[in-house]
């Protein structure tokens, strides 16, 4: 058995992954549409923006689209036109980016964190209907690292109790449920186009959705100079002088940028997917590594590749000893970071804030982990270096356990929830 890298053996990922995984977060095409902008003074308004927004709506299969200037502020266009104001609450995950749960405090709601599945890592249908009260206004929905959530079942839930949903698509660009696009599903969908999503923009985010009232009313909260372009009868257009206060209009730069990555995401996304499901393939039969599952009937993208870690499977070695040796074979994992927005004081110190404990998340705040970078090219001979690094680390688990044991620092740090590496 070859010696791990951790201990002087020889590192087993040799192939450079800039070069033979990856690829410019900006492709040609977006490069010279966003110069030809800048050559026409186009750095504020462009007519690229609508056109845009109605090929993304049309691919999402939705009406309408809207862009803004993130995705945090789509968020708080959708939470503001499904009317959620001054105490309303909003079922949201804590296993997310803050930024599903910020814009709640923004639009004036409460946040009201439910647990997550702790197979799929998204939000629990029954967890949501016990948080359900006559304040509930709105269940927030994320699709997290790409994989699409129970729509079915929370759909449901929130007709039932005649609840709006958002859907937080920031990691799912044309991920699909039951032959539908996410973004299409819930009430409003938001979608994030910051740098390191599929469909970078730089910043940016674009809202969908089918409802001409939502449509409205998010135009009103941030883009006061489209409100005259409503139609006669829209009751929003009376605002155009101020909108609500917010101005959310994306930089045409980014329309550019992410409109170009929007022609190259089916063919993207294909390769992203053959690639990830490669990976788990090969790390079958490793039992300390369990993949995200995928809901029958969904179409997840490998946008983040996560998994869970069970330390019980391999003699207890602590995640971060398990990760470190990883990377020293040189393959890119890290910590998760996500499943601690149920204790930030941005919520916690609000009145009304309702304390809840979450052991699903909190399990996998301490136990999901990054395996592997997006690989955005064909890049079979680096994939399998990461297989044979993944097994060559867990086939050496009697060394790595005598290295804990040496290391207590790096086991004392194990026992801290909620590591601080956060990719996003
Ligand atoms: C799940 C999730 N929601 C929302 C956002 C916010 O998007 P943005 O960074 O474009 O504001 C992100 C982006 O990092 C995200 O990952």
């Amino acid at each position: 058995m070859s010696k791990l890298a951790l201990l002087g053996g020889e590192k087993t990922v040799k192939i450079d992954y800039e070069t033979a995984g990856n690829l410019p977060c900006v492709n040609e095409k977006g490069l010279e549409t966003a110069v030809d902008l800048m050559r026409k003074g186009q750095i504020s308004t462009s007519p690229l923006v609508k056109e845009f927004e109605k090929r993304f709506a049309e691919y999402i299969g939705t009406e309408y689209g809207l862009c803004s200037n993130n995705g945090t502020s789509s968020l708080h266009e959708a939470l503001f036109a499904a009317g959620v104001g001054p105490g309303d609450e909003v079922i949201v995950p804590s296993y997310t980016f803050w930024a599903t749960a910020g814009p709640i405090v923004s639009a004036q709601g409460n946040p009201v964190f439910a647990d997550v599945d702790k197979e799929t890592y998204n939000l629990d249908p029954k967890a949501i209907e016990k948080n359900i009260t006559s304040r509930t206004k709105a269940i927030m929905v994320v699709h997290v690292w790409g994989n699409p959530a129970d729509m079915d079942a929370i759909m449901a839930i929130a007709r039932k109790y005649n609840i709006a949903v958002i859907e937080d698509c920031s990691h799912a660009h044309g991920a699909m449920l039951n032959g539908k696009k996410v973004g299409s599903i819930g009430d409003l969908g938001c979608f994030s186009l910051q740098a390191s999503k599929t469909m970078p923009g730089g910043e940016g985010g674009i809202l969908t959705t089918n409802n001409r009232e939502y449509f409205e009313r998010a135009v009103a909260l941030g883009h006061y100079e489209r409100l005259a372009d409503l139609p006669e009868d829209s009751d929003y257009r009376k605002y155009s002088l101020t909108g609500m206060g917010y101005k959310y209009r994306i930089h045409p730069i980014a329309v550019a940028l992410a409109s170009s990555a929007f022609d190259e995401l089916d063919e993207r996304n294909e390769i992203r997917n053959r690639n990830g499901k490669a990976l788990e393939k090969g790390l079958e039969g490793i039992d300390c590594i369990i993949p995200q599952k995928v809901l029958d009937g969904a179409v997840r993208q490998y946008s983040y590749h996560f998994a869970t870690y069970d330390e019980t499977k391999l003699d207890n070695i602590p995640l971060e000893v398990f990760l470190k040796a990883l990377k020293e074979e040189g393959v890119a994992c890290g910590f998760c970071g996500y499943g601690r927005l149920h204790k930030a004081p941005l919520f916690t110190e609000r009145d009304n804030f309702r304390h809840v404990e979450l052991p699903v998340t909190e399990y996998l705040a301490t136990h999901t982990f990054m395996m592997a970078p997006r690989f955005e090219k064909e890049c079979p001979e680096l994939i399998d270096q990461y297989i044979e690094a993944y097994h060559k680390v867990v086939n050496n688990a009697d060394e790595l356990k005598e290295y804990a044991a040496k290391n207590e620092d790096l086991n004392a740090a194990a026992n801290i929830s909620g590591r601080s590496i956060n990719l996003l």
